[in-house]
């Protein structure tokens, strides 16, 4: 099938090659000419496992183009809209300027019998304000929302764990919904399973899971600020509660908690959007969920600030990680830049390294030095912090040679995947984040 996909960040430029990778022929159109220019040479402009690969597969065959001229999406039997909802500059709503470009530019190219499948973050109400737009020209929208995790997003765009659509009511809708279903017809003839439904229930079908995932990142967090006033340990507690089915032990790791471009703005753009329906009152957890998770951040700094007993300005330290999480070059909201600036405010001389997020990292914040070596970067440290839990450093940073390496014998483990038996055995002073 022909399809287009307008906006080609994290999610665009994936669901395009991964969409080519399924034998379809696609159209990319982004307005920044040297992301097109970069994806039209088959080089991915952001790191994320699996992308390079299908990009270079899809240029190969003909299947996969990208271009800046949105003329080109003429013909395409659907057009994705994955243009990104930032939070307002002024606010916690979501920013729909790129959304409303993306359907501004694309309406006077849609034919009768288009689809056109919006897989942005949109506050609830979104999609019905865009629908009659696209019906003037005898198109129909449907909203597709997206799961993609950052790090998994090849995987998880080829081979999802859900499908949703939702569709206008009546036969525009359904067909709508086939066409979708044919898009992704290797999931769904796997049994993979794909849900219909209305344009609200689409739109608040990502945003609750967003809200629920952070909610339960910063439950975990909340029980580590109480392991830590009780000498409790929250790992152990997450484990024992994570054995009952109903809670499941994922996302229950406690730490720096979440970040990245989805979570944080997600749950703050849906307390705007709530507040504007008159229902602010329903996710007035979200502010304490946001809160929390803040004050974890804050509470590592402390953290190294007390095993440092107060020395902070001048102390060497070594961070571990720039990416909002590991398996990606994202630093969105990264709590591990925040823990790495916070420190650097208190005058401490701070060394940051991170195996694939570090121009990022530069660009938005010089004041950091940087060192891409990891080795290099705990030479001579004060204390050493780990803030993204890379295999670089949870798996393979053994602790008898990083005590070669450091000056003092501080560690810091900002997302708990450390042993701290290994690392104290090696004479370290371990501190986790809620832990004994
Ligand atoms: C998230 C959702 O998971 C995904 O479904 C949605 O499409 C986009 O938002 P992503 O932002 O890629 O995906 O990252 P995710 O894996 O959810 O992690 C978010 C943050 O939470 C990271 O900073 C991670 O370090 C943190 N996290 C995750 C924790 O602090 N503890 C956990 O137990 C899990």
């Amino acid at each position: 099938m022909k399809l287009s996909v307008i906006g080609c960040g994290y999610l665009g430029a994936v669901h395009a090659a991964a969409m080519a990778s399924i034998g379809h022929e696609v159209i990319g159109v982004d307005v920044d000419e040297r992301k097109v220019e970069a994806l039209s040479r088959g080089e991915a402009p952001f790191f994320e496992p699996g992308l390079q690969e299908i990009l270079t597969e899809g240029i190969a065959s003909g299947r996969l183009r990208f271009s800046t001229d949105i003329s080109e999406v003429r013909g395409s039997a659907v057009h994705f809209v994955g243009v990104g909802t930032p939070q307002k500059r002024d606010g916690y709503a979501a920013d729909l300027t790129f959304v409303h470009a993306a359907f501004d530019a694309l309406a006077p190219h849609l034919s009768a019998g288009d689809v056109v499948a919006g897989k942005s973050t949109v506050p609830v109400g979104t999609a019905a304000s865009l629908a009659p737009r696209v019906a003037e020209t005898g198109a129909v929208l449907v909203w597709n929302p997206e799961f993609l995790r950052e790090g998994w997003a090849v995987q998880d765009t080829i081979d999802p764990d859900r499908l949703v659509a939702g569709v206008p009511a009546g036969e525009a809708g359904e067909r709508a919904a086939e066409i979708l279903r044919e898009v992704y017809h290797p999931s769904v003839a796997k049994g993979t399973p794909f849900i219909v439904t209305d344009y609200a229930t689409a739109e608040l079908v990502k945003v609750s899971a967003n809200a629920f995932l952070a909610t339960k990142i910063s439950f975990i967090n909340a029980m580590a600020e109480i392991a830590e006033a009780t000498g409790a340990d929250v790992t152990t507690l997450a484990d024992a509660i994570g054995h009952d089915a109903r809670i499941g032990r994922r996302f229950l790791g406690a730490g720096i908690g979440f970040g990245g471009g989805c979570l944080p703005k997600d749950i703050r753009a849906f307390s705007a959007r709530a507040e504007e329906l008159g229902k602010g009152e329903s996710v007035a957890f979200l502010r304490e969920v946001d809160a929390i998770n803040l004050r974890r951040r804050a509470r590592a700094v402390e953290i190294v600030v007390e095993a440092l007993g107060g020395a902070v300005n001048g102390a060497r330290i070594a961070v571990l990680g720039a990416a909002f999480k590991p398996h990606s070059d994202d630093i969105r909201d990264s709590p591990a830049l925040d823990v790495a600036v916070q420190l650097k405010g208190l005058g401490a001389d701070v060394v940051v390294t991170d195996p694939a997020a570090l121009a990022n990292a530069e660009r938005v914040h010089p004041q950091l030095s940087y060192e891409a070596d990891r080795d290099t970067a705990l030479t001579g440290a004060d204390a050493v912090v780990l803030v993204t839990e890379w295999d670089e450093y949870r798996r393979q940073l053994d602790p008898i040679h990083a005590a070669s390496l450091a000056k003092g014998r501080i560690v810091v483990d900002g997302r708990n995947c450390l042993d701290p038996a290994a690392w104290k055995a090696a004479g370290w002073e371990y501190r986790g984040m809620g832990r004994r």
